[in-house]
């Protein structure tokens, strides 16, 4: 495999981007603020090992979105929409709200915004985003603009969204610290960064299961093993709510505040 390479070991010598703490400080912060005691899982070393067994690059992924887009609605839409639901309504958006949907995808979430938002989605896939500006047409009346572009390299200035929202990509992306880091400069201070995703679970068995399936799930368009608490380590988040949604419950929603 080329773009997709399941690396093991490898992983575990990588250092973390911008780092400064150590693993037992960042997880100590990691459990403290976390709402529910299952997300607080062990992570000694959280701030330096593997976020995933699979390494995937941005062409790989984009094809596999490309081809995925006529029937990401129907696999990804109902499964995955009580997710959607229960974010909107934690993030309590307020008129004239500025927010950016990183990985907007098929459009899925426009019509959940409220309609005197000002709502910016950004994807990579030209076919996904071809879904979006269809039904962002059949929606007249949002004010709604989407455009192409790479999450790890978002074209705003600091400071420019009161709430930045990723949901179902954080576990998609090649880098999901650089993808975290861009989601936090270009929100204001005071702002909210939100990830809707699924991340390895703190069960052992299940854990296991999800870290030799991901090689599979990837082609599928998802990583199934990112490790959350490292993953919040890495890009130095501190999260103010931590919440297991979906059914079944395998899917969190993490809010942190700039
Ligand atoms: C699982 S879909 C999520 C779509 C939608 N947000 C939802 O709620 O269903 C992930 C989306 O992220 C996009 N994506 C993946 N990597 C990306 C990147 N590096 N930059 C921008 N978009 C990316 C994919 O093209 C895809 O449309």
């Amino acid at each position: 495999m080329d773009a997709v390479t399941v690396l093991g070991l490898q992983w575990a010598s990588m250092s973390p981007p911008g780092s400064g703490r150590s693993g037992e400080e960042l997880m100590a912060l990691f459990e403290r603020k976390a709402e529910h005691e299952d997300d607080a899982v062990s992570g000694r070393d959280a701030a330096t090992r593997a976020l995933s067994v699979i390494a995937v690059e941005n062409d790989f992924v984009e094809g596999v979105y490309d081809k995925l887009a006529k029937v990401y609605d129907l696999f990804f839409g109902p499964t995955l929409h009580p997710g959607r639901l229960q974010a909107l309504k934690r993030m309590d958006l307020q008129p004239d709200d500025d927010v950016l949907e990183v990985g907007v995808g098929t459009g899925i979430n426009l019509s959940l915004y409220p309609k005197e938002c000002n709502v910016t989605g950004i994807d990579f896939s030209a076919s996904m985003l071809e879904k979006a500006r269809e039904r962002a047409a059949r929606k007249q009346g949002r004010k709604v603009r989407l455009l192409q572009m790479d999450a790890a390299d978002l074209k705003f200035a600091d400071d420019t969204f009161d709430i930045v929202y990723a949901p179902y990509l954080i576990s998609v992306v090649p880098d999901p610290v650089k993808v975290a880091q861009e989601m936090r400069r270009v929100c204001r201070p005071g702002g909210r960064i939100v990830f809707l995703n699924h991340f390895l679970s703190p069960n052992p068995l299940l854990s296991r299961a999800e870290r030799m399936i991901s090689p599979l799930t990837i082609h599928i368009g998802f990583k199934s093993d990112l490790d959350l608490p490292a993953f919040l380590a890495q890009a130095q988040l501190q999260p103010i709510s931590i919440e297991k949604v979906n059914v079944p419950r395998l899917w969190s929603l993490v809010t942190a505040v700039k």
